[in-house]
């Protein structure tokens, strides 16, 4: 085997020192005898190494003066310098046959490969105890979160009378209205139970109401525990009042039961809802809507131009899209027009907005959590051509083909212009299973969602419509099943409208009313 090199002094046995070396050189060799030769192993003399490698600091050899001023030379033209015996030498590798290089090349890499695998395994470890511990301490597992925050408290201090939360968020939410009849149910720690009629009376009601959100107090009455839902029934309690006044309900002292001693359980009333007293149903307009057919249907200004719908669900609530208000969520722009029918808006009330809140998941590119509140300045006075909708109970499922009805001053026709008059449309309710098919919106339909509209096209809500109702009739009341949220074009074939899913939103609606409520009856009161 032969190998190419440049020959230096083999006597010497060391590689060229530094070029620009100021060592004293006694003997140049001649640089025409510099030549490259073809060698073999055997030519080679044999070198006893040490095992540790010498390199010669820099810093002990001076820089050649001449290089300063002269251009520097090539490497190969340059005279190799003698070894001095004060000279510290630089020593290298000496050569080696193929096969122990090969060895000591493959048991380096190996080595290497080895380290580096070590390594990775332990920043793999590290990364995993770190992501597990912060996973663990983010999700609260088997805890309750403090609303967005990172605080978590145990489960079983949710809902049990005392503010664990620094926001409080431990004892919102705690009080629902479930199924068809409007049964009180009260959770306390995580399980939701219905409350029996021993033990009720007003003042827990009106306390009931105030905690979902509303300012008023309409009734309580009492039907048989076995004519509600079955899922109802399984966990029961009986609130008895000690005091003769509470905040909140978990405030009272409570038992759980599997049976009502009474045989009989509570439902509520906050608000009178969802009726069209001044609404003569005997008057057939086409879809320009009568005044008073859609009492609660609300339109949004921005800066003294319609944006969007809405629909009033209090006195002092209007509920519309997320996307109407997401980066709008100034009040002062806003106005809301209510109990009106054409626009633009003459003689129609106004009212001033005081406060914005929409979901805190809610992202301008997604679709998902479109719902926003509301809170007007001043209350609303219903006159039946101004009336609240009613929210659907917890539970409360709307069947697939169940007509509704949409309303808005929205485009007509895609890409056109918005409506003077309110126009309103019959529309079926679509399964998500529906919704959510191939050629329809492919899985894109989300719990958070509701579709609604025909699949062949022809009837649709449009742009303007948003925020908007899409009201069901359900035992002779009207009910808030969805807020307008999107779609793809308007009235398309398979591209039916895509609606905020309003039994889904419930307890995030409930906590924002109610954590108002308590804001400002604590302010007033602290005020006075
Ligand atoms: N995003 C629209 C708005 O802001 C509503 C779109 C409804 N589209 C539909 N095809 N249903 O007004």
């Amino acid at each position: 085997m032969t190998k190419s090199f440049v020959e230096t002094n083999p006597d010497a046995n060391t590689s060229d020192p530094p070029t620009d070396s100021k060592a004293e050189v006694p003997e140049q060799p001649d640089p025409s005898k510099i030549e490259v030769v073809s060698v073999t192993d055997e030519d080679l003399p044999i070198v006893e190494t040490p095992n540790t490698l010498n390199v010669s600091p820099l810093g002990s050899i001076d820089a050649d003066p001449q290089s300063e001023n002269e251009p520097a030379k090539p490497e190969e033209s340059k005279p190799p310098a003698a070894p001095s015996p004060t000279m510290p030498i630089t020593k290298v590798q000496p050569f080696m046959n193929e096969d122990d290089l090969e060895k000591s090349w493959k048991s380096r890499l190996l080595a290497h490969r080895l380290e580096l695998l070590i390594f990775s395994c332990v920043i793999l470890a590290v990364i995993l105890i770190l992501g597990i511990g912060l996973g663990v301490g983010l999700s609260c597992a088997g805890k309750f979160r403090c609303g967005s925050s990172s605080q978590c408290i145990s489960a079983s201090a949710q809902c049990d009378g005392e503010v664990h939360c620094d926001n409080g968020d431990d004892e919102l939410g705690c009080v629902r209205l479930s199924g068809g009849d409007s049964v009180l149910q009260v959770q306390r720690g995580g399980v939701w139970r219905t409350v029996c009629s021993e033990g009720w009376n007003n003042v827990l009601g009106a306390s009931a109401c105030r905690q979902l959100g509303y300012s008023r107090y309409v009734e309580s009455f009492f039907i048989f525990q076995t004519s509600i839902e079955q899922d109802l029934q399984l966990h029961l309690v009986s609130i008895n009042l000690s005091q003769s006044e509470i905040t909140k309900l978990q405030n009272a002292t409570a038992s759980s039961k599997s049976q009502c001693s009474s045989g009989m359980v509570t439902t509520l009333k906050c608000l009178e809802c969802g009726s069209r007293p001044r609404y003569n149903t005997r008057i057939v307009g086409g879809n320009i809507s009568r005044l008073g057919q859609f009492p609660w249907q609300v339109s949004l200004h921005f800066s003294s131009e319609h944006l969007c719908g809405g629909s009033i669900i209090t006195s002092r609530w209007i509920l519309t899209a997320a996307h109407c208000v997401f980066g709008f969520a100034d009040p002062s722009m806003w106005a809301v027009h209510v109990g009106l029918t054409e626009q633009p808006v003459h003689g129609a009330q106004s009212l001033s907005v005081e406060h914005i809140v929409y979901h805190a998941r809610y992202r301008p590119k997604g679709l998902d959590y479109d719902i926003a509140l509301m809170k007007l300045s001043t209350p609303l006075v219903f006159n039946g051509l101004v009336e609240p909708i009613c929210l659907p109970n917890h539970g409360e499922e709307f069947a697939e083909g169940t007509m509704c009805w949409i309303s808005g001053w929205g485009a007509t026709e895609d890409e056109g212009e918005t409506s003077v008059v309110l126009r309103s449309a019959m529309v079926p309710l679509l399964s998500t299973k529906t919704c959510n098919q191939p050629e329809v919106y492919q899985g894109f339909i989300s719990a958070w969602m509701i579709c609604a509209g025909y699949l062949e096209g022809g009837t649709d809500s449009c742009q303007g419509d948003s925020g908007g109702p899409l009201a069901c009739e359900d035992s002779s009341v009207m009910k808030l099943v969805g807020a307008t949220s999107w779609g793809i074009g308007c009235a398309m074939r398979n591209k039916p409208g895509v609606y905020t899913r309003i039994t889904r939103s419930l307890s995030w609606i409930r906590q924002q009313m109610e954590r108002e409520e308590s804001r400002t009856s604590s302010t007033q009161s602290s005020d006075n």
